[in-house]
């Protein structure tokens, strides 16, 4: 069995973890904590039993712009695990345009296919350098011919291995060259195998891309793989050769065969917008279509056998978070066998001033901390004073409250309206090289738009 060491954070390490990003949301983050952690415990049980733990699947509930989509991203981010983000508004039923849930799974396991794909030529790649390197001394200092005469006396048998032992030493001394980097400006002649040498596009049939088969990679496997000659420099030759070693000592079938394992058993779907396709209204058109959705969806959450291009992927325990605001729907408005598989709700709060305030300056992604390196580059200081900050968190609640609540975001809104100016005139206009941002800074830049309720719904 492959452990990933990376999978075994603790709960209480996952939260730590969350916590550099996230501001509160203790509820959420202790949710997935134990949901991602349960799920390392299922793969230390005994096989039968373990196919009959499912994992935790999780919906978030709560209003735009408080960290759901970001606390599932950095989860999946630390889990190292194949993750994908969809809007469930974006799927139709199956057999109507548009994009089948289905298409979750293919493209989750494209992804964790890329996943290991990167992960094994990082493996291969000082083989494969190595490699590449005697293929450029190859072409630099050709090796010398065995000669296959049988009449060869003890003579001409001796010059082969006297030259034999020079071509030997200057390959030596060129190939020192080589790795200090001596010869990298030298151009060099080189085959390289082209893919698709006719360089055609092949399209497939609408809709086969959708039931997981690739035309393209079928026909670029038909056809003949031709040769082609490059010139460039021996630092780029040796880039390419390299790339295209490390492919061939890639064996794909083994790299497939792993992407479906690690996506059966630690992939992550983030459906986005659950709450749009729950009923709850009363309208009558659309909501066959929502309930389709949702009854499409069940099967792959319940657990079931996808097809993809690379083989079939049992669902059965890919780890599930939905999320949605529900402000018209409830969660009880999805239907009860869609429900009964998502077990854990959690419900993420609003944002207060004194989040704001910490969201600007504490987690490592910090917003002032981007503004801060932006300027820094132009050698400018930005300094926010804490009155500043306090400013800042102030604003966001009161236009949030005033006009739309749309959380964290607000900070990005208000933060290009107050730096603006600083931004334009940097590096042209220089007052200083520190700029000092006070609460009054802030005030005047923002307090005008504030009051004018019209003006704030454009600009902040
Ligand atoms: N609690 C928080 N702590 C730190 N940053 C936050 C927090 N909530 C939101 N943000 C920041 O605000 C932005 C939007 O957050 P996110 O994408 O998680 O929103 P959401 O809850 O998924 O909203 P929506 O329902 O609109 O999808 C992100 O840049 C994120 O970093
Ligand atoms: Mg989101």
């Amino acid at each position: 069995m492959t452990k990933n060491k990376k999978d075994e954070y603790t709960p209480s390490q996952i939260v730590n973890y969350l916590n550099k990003y996230i501001i509160g949301q203790n509820e959420a983050k202790r949710a997935v904590a134990i949901a991602l952690r349960n799920r390392w415990r299922r793969q230390q049980i005994t096989d039968e039993l373990k196919d009959e733990i499912m994992p935790n699947n999780i919906i978030l509930i709560g209003p735009t712009g408080v960290g759901k989509t970001e606390i599932a991203r950095r989860l999946a981010k630390l889990a190292n695990a194949p993750f994908i983000k969809v809007e469930a508004s974006k799927f139709t039923e199956v057999g109507y345009v548009g994009r089948d849930v289905e298409s979750i799974i293919r493209d989750l396991t494209d992804i964790a296919v890329n996943m290991v794909k990167s992960e094994k030529t990082l493996e291969v790649k000082s083989k494969a350098e190595d490699i590449a390197e005697e293929k450029i001394l190859d072409i630099l200092i050709p090796p010398v011919k065995k000669t296959t005469t049988t009449h060869a006396g003890e003579n001409s048998n001796d010059e082969v291995n006297n030259e034999a032992l020079q071509n030997q030493k200057t390959r030596e001394w060129m190939k020192e060259k080589l790795k200090n980097g001596e010869m990298d400006k030298k151009m060099i002649e080189f085959d390289t195998a082209s893919q698709n040498a006719i360089g055609m596009q092949v399209l497939g049939p609408f809709g086969m891309d959708d039931m997981g088969i690739n035309i393209q990679e079928i026909m670029g496997n038909l056809m003949p793989k031709k040769k082609k000659k490059r010139k460039t420099t021996i630092a780029e030759a040796r880039n390419i050769i390299t790339q295209e070693e490390a492919q061939k000592l890639i064996d794909m079938e083994a790299v497939q065969k792993e992407a479906i394992e690690r996506v059966e058993n630690s992939g992550m779907a983030f459906i986005d917008e659950i709450d749009k396709v729950a009923g709850g209204g009363k309208s009558q058109g659309p909501d066959v279509s929502r309930e389709g959705v949702q009854r499409d969806l069940l099967p792959i959450v319940e657990g079931s056998n996808v097809n993809t291009k690379f083989g079939v992927v049992k669902t059965d325990h890919i780890l599930f978070i939905a999320s949605g605001a529900f402000h018209v729907s409830k969660p009880s408005d999805l239907i009860p066998e869609l429900q009964g598989r998502f077990p854990i709700r959690v419900e993420l709060k609003s944002l207060t001033e004194d989040d704001f305030v910490q969201i600007l300056t504490t987690p490592e992604n910090a917003l002032l901390k981007q503004y801060k390196a932006l300027l820094q580059t132009e050698d400018v200081e930005l300094d926010f004073s804490k009155g500043s900050i306090r400013e800042i968190a102030k604003i966001a609640t009161e236009v949030n409250e005033q006009v739309e609540n749309i959380g964290a975001r607000r900070l990005h809104t208000i933060l290009t309206t107050l730096l603006d100016e600083i931004l334009f005139d940097v590096p042209d206009k220089l007052p200083s090289d520190v700029v000092k941002i006070t609460a009054e800074t802030v005030r005047e830049k923002l307090d005008a738009i504030v009051k004018n309720r019209d003006l704030s719904k454009f600009i902040l």
